[in-house]
């Protein structure tokens, strides 16, 4: 077992450097994130460590809700947030990507959820009416949007007073966003900061359309 401390320290490294990569990699040539890789934002690594469930709850989604996921991908968080608006609301899966909204419709279709609407579309001209959502959640997805002053106008368009923004950022995302981007973003699109939860390494920051 002596070469345990080896083999742990060489995949660490490993880890480290594929990081660095994906990082310079994804400044320079900034695009969404490829359909051909969705199976490592569905690893059940994820799941064990950040459940879909955890992050729903920080994002704050209330039962009767109509509420607009972002950037849904194969959708390792719609089953369970489409069950947690229920049969009385309705969650719209808005995604700029053909091939993530093909897995999604497999996978809800399978899971036999019914109150998910899955529309193709992009954040910077969301196809929503004024004032028609009560909660918008994005979940490692506002670093891939270009423009986001403009994404974020959009949004503050759908939402209706009161209603709520909720982004979350994992640090193993090549496009995490500080905190501190994060809200002054959110605020410089008119938002008022309700609250921080978790921490540097997987936070969710939910903002107030006032
Ligand atoms: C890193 S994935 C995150 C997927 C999912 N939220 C998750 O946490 O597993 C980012 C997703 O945002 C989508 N996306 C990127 N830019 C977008 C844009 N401008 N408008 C809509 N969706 C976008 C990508 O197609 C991709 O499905």
């Amino acid at each position: 077992m002596k070469w345990l401390p080896g083999v742990a320290l060489s995949i660490m490294g490993l880890f480290v450097v594929l990081q660095a990569v994906a990082r310079i990699w994804s400044r320079l040539s900034p695009r969404p994130c490829p359909g051909e890789i969705s199976f490592i934002l569905e690893n059940p690594l994820r799941r064990r460590v950040l459940s879909a469930a955890e992050t729903l709850k920080r994002v704050g989604l209330k039962e009767g809700m109509t509420a607009l996921e972002l950037g849904p991908g194969p959708g390792f968080l719609t089953v369970d947030a489409a069950r947690m608006v229920g049969d009385l609301g309705r969650l719209v899966c808005l995604d700029i990507q053909p091939r993530m909204l093909a897995q999604l419709k497999k996978k809800v279709g399978d899971q036999s959820v019914r109150n998910a609407d899955l529309v193709l579309g992009s954040a910077n001209a969301l196809p929503l009416a004024d004032d028609s959502l009560d909660l918008a959640f994005l979940v490692c997805v506002l670093g891939e949007v270009p423009r986001n002053d403009e994404a974020l106008r959009e949004l503050r368009r759908a939402l209706r007073r009161g209603g709520i923004l909720s982004i979350t950022e994992l640090i193993v995302d090549p496009d995490y966003s500080t905190r501190k981007s994060v809200v002054a973003k959110g605020e410089k699109g008119g938002f008022s900061h309700v609250e921080t939860l978790g921490n540097f390494f997987y936070y969710t920051i939910n903002f107030r359309k006032d």
